[in-house]
């Protein structure tokens, strides 16, 4: 079987953009749970906050979450959130490698910001002092990855040289 690469991490570190990249450079197919989430809802996840409240996004995330963990040979980034429902992360670690990006919190709320699509920081008064407030609960949670990558000073093609790397090393151990 082989192993997906799963990437993790808090709301702007570059998930999506690096997994497809990713995946096109390693020959993967690439999944992308947020947006598997709005094409099965038809909706925004913004709107799917406001209407529906985070618990449905949460459970409807579970439920995607259990299915592409199922998958071969896949690059799977995830929502920022995932990895805080034990549930999630015992699925995608069954048969993934769990890489987890970061990035300071003013580099995140640089890029995060001006997109205007993330509901957990929206209605914040003071974007900086949440980011760091998340970024200390989901600590623990992102720790459990198998890999962590600081992509503060990074452009994609960094990142994705850097995983690619630590994924030859991990297919040498095999
Ligand atoms: C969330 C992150 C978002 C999205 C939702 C909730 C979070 O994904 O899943 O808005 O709880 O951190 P990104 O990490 O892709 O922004």
């Amino acid at each position: 079987m082989k192993k997906n690469i799963v990437l993790i991490g808090f709301m702007g570190t570059g998930k999506s953009e690096v997994g497809y990249l990713l995946a096109k450079k390693l020959n993967m197919s690439f999944v992308d749970t947020d947006k598997l989430i709005e094409e099965r809802e038809k909706d925004r996840i913004i709107r799917i906050f406001q209407v529906k409240g985070e618990d449905y996004f949460r459970n409807v995330e579970e439920n995607i979450i259990e299915e592409v963990s199922k998958y071969e040979n896949y690059v799977i980034s995830t929502g920022g959130g995932a990895i805080i429902r034990e549930k999630n992360f015992v699925n995608l670690k069954k048969n993934g490698i769990l890489i987890c990006l970061t990035a300071t919190p003013e580099e995140i709320y640089k890029r995060t910001i001006p997109k205007k699509d993330r509901p957990l920081l929206m209605k914040s008064k003071n974007v900086i002092q949440t980011i760091k407030e998340m970024l200390e609960v989901r600590k623990p949670y992102y720790q459990k990855a198998d890999y962590t990558i600081d992509t503060t000073k990074k452009n994609i093609e960094e990142i994705v040289d850097e995983i690619i790397k630590i994924i030859k090393k991990e297919n040498g151990k095999n």
